[in-house]
């Protein structure tokens, strides 16, 4: 059997796979068992911010990997402390649990928001405001607070306790804050999979000043904006907000599995020993690559994002074929008048890799994209969009 033919016949069928084995790669060039070379305009879902192979990455892991690889929370670790000190001093914030995973990272915000209303509020604030259209993970309680219903329809019953608001409807959202004992409010500053759509100034407003008249907490979900893709550190940095939690993760492993829910004053002593924890969250060699891809976000490369995002949508806005363009920094998406797997599978035989939204194309390009790299993108995609 060839691996497609492996893994159809072994693999959970979870994924609609595209027609293509990655064999190896380079930055943001990745090879197929075809021989052939694709420009990579998803790195991953926004994992690979330095692109596939980066070496600095490399070195830090590997440096981690010849100390040792994993040791259990039981123990202290350097990486593992001084990774959670990085992410608390340039988010102004006090302390990380680190998972595994985003939704493992959205979890413990859900957890920590819990704990928190059920010991400052009485046990039934327990109530979770999101949005619709929103997602935040593949887990129970994540599944429950993503706010779209083609999540939920196999896996009843999901946990209770989170109610949905609309984007732009602040009257719905004071209702729900009114109305109902709640602890927070949890949502992504940029709908990703929900068709990469910003929430806007005006809307992050709205739940900053619903927040403090409730006295809610504000839980953003940075899993696939975070980590300078937005143009900032954060994506809520853009709208000026000050989360009570930040979560993220994707970007942050840079390749490898690794989860952070960051928490604020508010919240810095809502865990104590027992109250939550993960066998392998904050692995050595994980949070050894995260310092390194860290320590390279800084205002050079954010300039550079910012860049890369306006050629892109300058290169798309008005071209023939594409009907919009959204999104903040390299987390942008298009709506070409073909069906979105169409587009991305035509994408695909002229050479770049794309992901879709609905029925959206998603660009989540390495931060350090090339710009001929990129420039030869937004060629093929503008042909595919044309054709
Ligand atoms: C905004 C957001 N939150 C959470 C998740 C879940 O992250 P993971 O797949 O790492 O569990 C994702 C994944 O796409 C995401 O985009």
């Amino acid at each position: 059997m060839d691996i497609f033919e492996l893994d159809r016949r072994y693999v959970a069928h979870t994924y609609s796979r595209f027609p293509l084995e990655i064999v190896s790669g380079k930055g943001s060039l990745l090879r197929g068992s075809d021989g052939r070379e694709y420009i990579d305009m998803g790195s991953g879902i926004a994992v690979n911010i330095f692109g596939v192979g980066d070496e600095r990455w490399k070195r830090a892991v590997t440096q981690q990997l010849d100390s040792f690889q994993h040791c259990s929370n039981l123990y202290y670790a350097e990486p593992v402390a001084r990774l959670a000190q990085m992410l608390c001093e340039k988010t102004g914030m006090e302390r990380v649990f680190f998972a595994n995973s985003g939704a493992e990272a959205n979890e413990c915000a859900i957890k920590v928001a819990r704990k928190w209303a059920a010991e400052k509020k009485g046990a039934d604030y327990c109530n979770i405001i999101t949005l619709k259209q929103s997602f935040h993970g593949r887990t129970l309680a994540t599944l429950a607070a993503t706010g779209q219903e083609i999540f939920h329809k196999d896996y009843q019953p999901l946990p209770g306790g989170f109610l949905y608001a609309e984007v732009g409807d602040r009257e719905g959202l004071e209702t729900l804050a009114r109305e109902h004992p709640c602890a927070a409010i949890l949502f992504e500053c940029v709908q990703g999979e929900g068709g990469v759509m910003p929430i806007g100034q005006a809307w992050a407003d709205a739940m900053r000043e619903i927040a403090q008249k409730y006295d809610l907490l504000l839980l953003a979900d940075e899993v696939q904006l975070g980590n300078g893709r937005s143009g900032r550190l954060y994506g809520y940095m853009e709208y000026g907000l000050q989360p009570d939690v930040v979560t993220t993760a994707k970007g942050l492993g840079g390749g490898l599995p690794l989860g952070a829910a960051i928490l604020g004053a508010r919240v810095a002593d809502v865990l104590q020993p027992g109250s939550h924890g993960s066998t392998f969250g904050g692995n050595p060699v994980c949070c050894a690559g995260a310092i390194s891809i860290l320590n390279r976000i800084d205002e050079e490369l954010l300039h550079g994002v910012k860049e890369r995002a306006a050629y892109i949508v300058r290169e798309l806005t008005g071209a023939k074929g594409i009907k919009n363009v959204s999104g903040m920094g390299l987390m942008l998406g298009f709506e070409p008048e073909k069906p979105a797997r169409a587009f991305a599978e035509l994408a695909l035989s002229k050479g770049v890799l794309v992901t879709t939204a609905k029925q959206k194309i998603r660009l989540l390009p390495a931060l350090n994209i090339p710009m001929d790299l990129l420039e030869k993108a937004a060629q093929i995609l503008k042909d595919c969009a044309a054709e």
